[in-house]
C-alpha cells in the first residue's frame, strides 16, 4: 500500500476506532466560574453575559479565570420529538449557540452541565442513552467544557458511563474538558486520568469552615471537611488530570480570612479554580482575593504537583507544595479560634515530598521568603519565620533560592 494511503487509513481508524479524551487542554487547573453554589436553576443569558463582562472588567479574565459554566437548570424539561436538548425558551431566548458566540467574543470559554443519569439532579433530562447525540449538540453550539453529574444512574457502572461520555465527546470532534462530578464515590482518582480532565473527589461544598450539613442520604461538606476527607490521592493529580475539591465557596459567607484560607488551599491542592460566588455583586475583598495572581501562580505551576501535609500540630495546618525550578510554596493555616504566633525553626523540620522524590534544602541553601498575600519579601530561611496569624487565616509564602 502507498504510504499516504496508509497513513489516511491509520488516521481514519485513529478517529475511530481508537477514542480518547482530548488532550492538552487542562495541563493546568481549568479556572472560571459556575452557576450553581449561587444561583442553582435560577439562572439565563443575561446573568452569562454579565458575568462575562465582568471578568473582563474586574480583572478575572486577566487574572487566568476563563470557563463560565452553566450548572443544571439550562434546559426545557422536555427533549424535542428528535431527542435533542433543548435550551430553556425563556432562560435563554437567543440559544446556547449565541450565547457561547457572545462569552467567545469576550476571549473567554463556555461550559455545559449533564448527567450521566436519566434525569440531572434537579430533574431535567439526563444524557443516559443519548450521549453521542447531545455531545453532537454541544459541538453544534461550540461548547468547550462539560460537566457531567451522578444523579438518578442507578445500577450504572461509573467507569463505563463516564468512558461512554468521552468517547461521544471525542467522536462530535470539538475539544471540550471534560468534568467529571461522581463525587468520588467511584474513587475516579483510580480511573479518571483517561477519562476526563477533572474529578470530583467528594459531596457537594458548603460554605461553612469545617462543618457537614446533612440532608437524609447525603452532606454537604464545608471546606476542611472537603480538605480532609481522603487520604493520599494527590499522586493522581498532575497535567490534564486534577482532583476536584469543588466549586469554591470563597466570597459566599465565610470571613475573609477564612476566604484567603479557602483559595490558598484550593491553589496548594491544584484543585480546579471555579468560583461560585456571584461576581457581579462581590466585595472589593472577595475579588482581591480570588484575582491574587501570585496565589495563582501556585496554583498554576507547570509541574501540577498537589501539596500535602507536612504537620497540623498545634494550631497550625502547614501545607508544602513543589513548585518548578526548585521553587516551593507553603501555607501556614491558623485554625484557633484566638490569633497565634507561628515561630517556624527551619534548622528544626526535615521538609519534603518522597512521592516526587523532592526536598527543601534549607541547610546549605538559604531560600528568599515572599508572603504571597501581602505581595513582599520576608526574610529568608536563614532565620526563624516568624508571625501572627489572625483565626482561620493564612500566612502563604514562596520560597526562591
Ligand atoms: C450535584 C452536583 C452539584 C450540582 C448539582 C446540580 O449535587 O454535585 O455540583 O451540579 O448536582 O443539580
Amino acid at each position: 500500500m502507498k504510504k499516504p494511503i496508509l497513513l489516511l487509513l491509520c488516521l481514519l481508524v485513529g478517529m475511530d476506532g481508537f477514542a480518547q479524551k482530548f488532550e492538552g487542554l487542562a495541563e493546568t487547573p481549568p479556572m472560571g466560574w459556575n452557576s450553581w453554589n449561587t444561583f442553582a436553576t435560577d439562572i439565563d443569558e443575561q446573568l452569562v453575559k454579565d458575568i462575562a463582562d465582568k471578568f473582563v472588567e474586574l480583572g478575572l479574565k486577566d487574572a487566568g479565570y476563563e470557563y463560565i459554566v452553566l450548572d443544571d437548570g439550562w434546559m426545557s424539561m422536555q427533549r424535542d420529538e428528535n431527542g435533542n436538548l433543548v435550551p430553556d425558551p425563556e432562560k435563554f431566548p437567543s440559544g446556547m449557540k449565541a450565547l457561547a458566540d457572545y462569552v467567545h467574543s469576550k476571549g473567554l470559554k463556555f461550559g455545559l452541565y449533564n448527567c450521566a443519569g436519566s434525569k440531572t439532579c434537579a430533574g431535567y433530562p439526563g444524557s443516559r442513552g443519548y450521549e453521542y447525540q447531545d455531545a453532537r449538540s454541544y459541538a453544534e453550539w461550540d461548547v468547550d467544557y462539560l460537566k457531567y453529574d451522578w444523579c438518578n444512574t442507578g445500577k450504572q457502572n461509573a467507569v463505563a458511563a463516564y468512558t461512554t461520555m468521552r468517547d461521544a465527546l471525542y467522536k462530535a470532534e470539538r475539544p471540550v474538558v471534560f468534568s467529571i462530578c461522581e463525587w468520588g464515590d467511584n474513587q475516579p482518582w483510580t480511573w479518571g486520568e483517561d477519562v476526563g480532565h477533572l474529578w470530583r473527589v467528594t459531596g457537594d461544598i458548603i460554605n461553612c469552615w469545617d462543618c457537614e450539613i446533612g440532608h437524609g442520604s447525603w452532606s454537604s461538606w464545608g471546606i476542611w471537611k472537603i480538605i480532609n476527607m481522603h487520604g493520599n490521592i494527590r499522586k493522581a493529580a498532575g497535567p490534564g488530570h486534577w482532583n476536584d475539591l469543588d466549586m469554591m465557596e470563597v466570597g459566599n459567607g465565610l470571613t475573609d480570612a477564612e476566604d484567603r484560607s479557602h483559595f490558598a488551599m484550593w491553589s496548594m491542592l491544584s484543585s480546579p479554580l471555579i468560583m461560585g460566588n456571584n461576581p457581579l455583586t462581590a466585595s472589593k475583598e472577595t475579588i482581591k482575593t480570588l484575582s491574587n495572581k501570585e496565589v495563582i501562580a501556585v496554583n498554576q505551576d507547570k509541574l501540577g504537583i498537589q501539596a500535602l501535609r507536612f504537620t497540623n500540630e498545634g494550631d497550625f495546618e502547614i501545607w508544602v507544595k513543589p513548585l518548578a525550578n526548585e521553587e516551593w510554596a507553603m501555607t501556614f493555616v491558623n485554625m484557633a479560634d484566638t490569633p497565634q504566633n507561628l515561630d517556624f525553626d527551619w534548622t528544626r523540620h526535615q521538609i519534603g515530598d518522597d512521592v516526587n522524590g523532592r526536598r527543601l534544602e534549607v541547610k546549605n541553601t538559604k531560600f528568599r521568603i515572599r508572603d504571597l498575600y501581602a505581595h513582599k519579601e520576608i526574610g529568608d530561611t536563614g532565620q526563624k519565620l516568624k508571625a501572627t496569624i489572625g483565626s482561620h487565616d493564612v500566612l502563604m509564602v514562596r520560597l526562591r533560592k
